[in-house]
């Protein structure tokens, strides 16, 4: 019988979905965006800090392509995209993720993510004279803090301890340079995740397929 946890899914292929995000990343990943480091030194970096503090693989990926639909946007040349990128990046990035196959453990903190800064800024009053200016420009029109009602909703929501931490990371991920992996090792890390992600979502397909062939 096979082991149909390990089995390959049908029309997977997260090599080929990672190439894309290679290209994204090798082709747009030295912009700034308005922060003081490139694009992709600030994924290494969320990543690396993410990893730091035994985050799952899931969230050490979301860390990792956060920001990806920045550069999804530049790619597509999409309407609203400047020299800051996209203000809907969240989504775009979330979106992506969704469609590569990605869990919603990888795509929803990222699609959360601009909502959490939201969240914190209304919760503490320190935590927005600690932001970039880019992303304290960002913040007024990504809806600024949130009000009472709709911290509790963002609280009660899934995914929304991981946003909050991955919101963090991403502060804390803009410094100039640190001794982190490669992008190779972060792809890398990726695909394993895109991965389980695809074959996770083909399982019940699977066992279906499986337990018909097994009853003959
Ligand atoms: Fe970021």
């Amino acid at each position: 019988m096979p082991d149909i946890r390990k089995a390959k899914p049908e029309n997977c292929d997260a090599a080929k979905d990672i190439r894309y995000l290679r290209y994204l990343l090798e082709e747009f990943g030295h912009l700034p965006l308005g922060e003081r480091c490139s694009q992709l030194e600030h994924a290494r970096q969320c990543a690396a800090l993410a990893q730091a503090e035994g985050a799952a693989r899931p969230l050490v990926c979301a860390a990792f392509l956060h920001d990806i639909g920045h550069l999804q946007a530049l790619h597509l040349l999409l309407p609203g995209t400047d020299d800051e990128g996209h203000r809907d990046h969240d989504r775009i990035g979330a979106q992506l993720l969704c469609q590569l196959g990605f869990s919603e453990s990888v795509f929803v903190p990222v699609a959360k993510h601009v909502e959490a800064k939201r969240f914190l800024a209304a919760c503490d009053g320190d935590y927005i004279q600690h932001l970039s200016p880019a992303s304290k420009r960002s913040l007024q029109l990504q809806g600024d803090t949130m009000s009472s009602a709709e911290r509790s909703r963002f609280l009660l929501g899934t995914y929304a301890q991981d946003a909050i931490a991955l919101r963090l990371w991403d502060e804390a991920g803009k410094c100039d340079s640190k001794a982190i992996a490669e992008m190779d090792y972060w792809l890398d890390l990726c695909e394993l995740e895109l991965t389980a992600g695809i074959a996770a979502k083909q399982l019940p397909q699977n066992i279906t397929s499986t337990s018909l062939e097994s009853n003959g």
